[in-house]
């Protein structure tokens, strides 16, 4: 069961003369009034009474009294903190009239309870650790954070390189009439000295027939001019004949092939082997864009899945209030980050966080409610109520919305007296104070 606070007196601290409440057990208690009466003393008195000395404000007591600040609060614990006399001294007696401390209020007290416009004007970062840790995924977080940030840094590295290869791929000139591969010139040379040796031996056969041709010739001449010879002549005749028939050639054997390509192709080779180089690195270029391409993607979907794993972290973790949680370490409420939040709204989820902070405490100080509208207010009031959370709160106002209303120090009006009916008075305020009213429940 979280700790409340049940009854209050409060008399020579800051801006108050006399002041005793007994705020309603869940929900809001407000404490109204003009400007400068001592809303915020009230709240500044109970943060001191139960946070310790760092609570305690520079000039406690109150200017022009003669009797020294007295504090007393009973908590729903039994605890009694009471300080009282020329230093203040704390003095804490459990339900048993034990004396206890300042440690066992700090056991259930939450600082931050006591001072919410710390956690509020904390950073964006603080704050979203803050809830991070409460829920008890802060650690996971961080490290889905950090690997998000790694892939995030490494996919953009990878995405400007793959546009780099992509624009240089793209500026490199292209021959589509180049071969695939780089011509080499020796084959050339040798595929052309083939030719050459094929010809030269055609040239021999050539030759070879024309001289055969020109003895036939002669031999036929001789045949006519030397009858005396003729016989042996028309028998070498017959041999010759058969000769000349077994050397003849098919004009397509002896067609000469040309070695004219071969001889313009290794002028060119040059220029050739040029533009296959080029081919070739923008092949490679396009390649290593494809590759830089395929792997941003990959990282992509990394991304995506870390991302995945942190939403699904945070919408199966406990949060403090619907329709908050954290995304790129701050807090996000009904979608929005804090600058954007209305005031009201930066309220209701300073409360619920802090009020996570620390279960055991059950109450909440909260200062200038004013920034609320009574709607707003009676929403928060419920919300407070269904929470079974005490919420002490300042509004500038001496409207129907207030359980009190603070005047010169004074509780002019006082609703929270239901149980004993008791006026507010004391020995320091009581003579100066108006007559309190019957009691009235607040409307919240
Ligand atoms: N020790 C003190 N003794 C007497 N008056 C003090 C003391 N300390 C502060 N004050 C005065 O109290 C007034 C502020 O009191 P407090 O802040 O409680 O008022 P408030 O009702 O909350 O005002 P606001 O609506 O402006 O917030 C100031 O005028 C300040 O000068
Ligand atoms: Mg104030």
């Amino acid at each position: 069961m979280s700790v409340k606070i049940n009854k209050l007196e409060i008399e020579n601290v800051k801006r108050v003369r006399a002041v005793k409440m007994e705020p309603s057990k869940d929900g809001l208690t407000i404490i109204g009034g003009n400007n400068g009466q001592g809303k915020t003393s009230v709240l500044d008195s109970i943060a001191w009474a139960l946070g310790g000395e760092s609570f305690r404000p520079s000039a406690p007591g109150r200017e022009g009294s003669v009797v020294p600040p007295y504090l007393h609060v009973v908590l729903s614990n039994g605890l009694v903190v009471e300080r009282k006399g020329k230093n203040s001294d704390l003095k804490v007696t459990d339900p048993s009239g034990q004396k206890a401390g300042q440690k066992l209020l700090d056991s259930f007290v939450e600082k931050l309870a006591l001072n919410l416009p710390k956690f509020m004007e904390a950073s964006d970062a603080e704050k979203a650790k803050t809830l991070l840790n409460i829920i008890g995924v802060g650690d996971q977080l961080t490290e889905l954070d950090r690997k998000e940030q790694e892939l995030y840094q490494e996919r953009l590295y990878t995405g400007r390189t793959a546009d780099q290869k992509a624009k240089f791929a793209k500026e490199q000139p292209y021959y589509p009439d180049a071969p695939k591969d780089l011509i080499s010139a020796s084959d050339l040379i040798k595929e052309q000295q083939e030719i050459l040796a094929r010809n030269g031996q055609r040239q021999q056969w050539i030759k070879e027939h024309d001289q055969i041709i020109d003895e036939l010739k002669q031999t036929e001449a001789k045949i006519n001019s030397t009858k005396e010879e003729l016989h042996r002549l028309q028998a070498l005749h017959g041999e010759l004949l058969s000769k000349e028939a077994s050397s003849r050639k098919t004009p397509e054997e002896l067609q000469m092939e040309s070695t004219e390509e071969l001889e313009r192709n290794l002028s060119e080779i040059e220029e050739i082997n040029r533009k296959v180089r080029a081919n070739l690195d923008k092949d490679k270029a396009e390649e290593d864009a494809l590759q830089y391409k395929t792997k941003y993607d990959s990282l992509t979907t990394e991304i995506e899945a870390v991302r995945k794993e942190k939403t699904d972290l945070l919408s199966s973790a406990d949060l403090p209030l619907p329709e908050l949680s954290v995304s790129d370490g701050k807090l996000i409420y009904k979608g929005k980050e804090w600058d954007c939040m209305s005031g009201a709204e930066k309220l209701k989820v300073s409360t619920a966080i802090v009020r996570k902070l620390n279960p055991e405490c059950g109450f909440v100080l909260l200062d200038k409610l004013e920034q609320m509208d009574l709607q707003t207010l009676q929403e928060f009031g419920q919300w407070l109520e269904a929470e079974g959370l005490q919420a002490i709160a300042t509004r500038v106002s001496t409207g129907d919305e207030c359980s009190i209303i603070i005047e010169d120090g004074y509780a002019v009006r006082n609703d929270t007296l239901r149980a004993t009916g008791e006026d507010q008075g004391n020995a320091a305020g009581s003579a100066a104070a108006p007559a309190t009213p019957a009691f009235k429940p607040g409307i919240f």
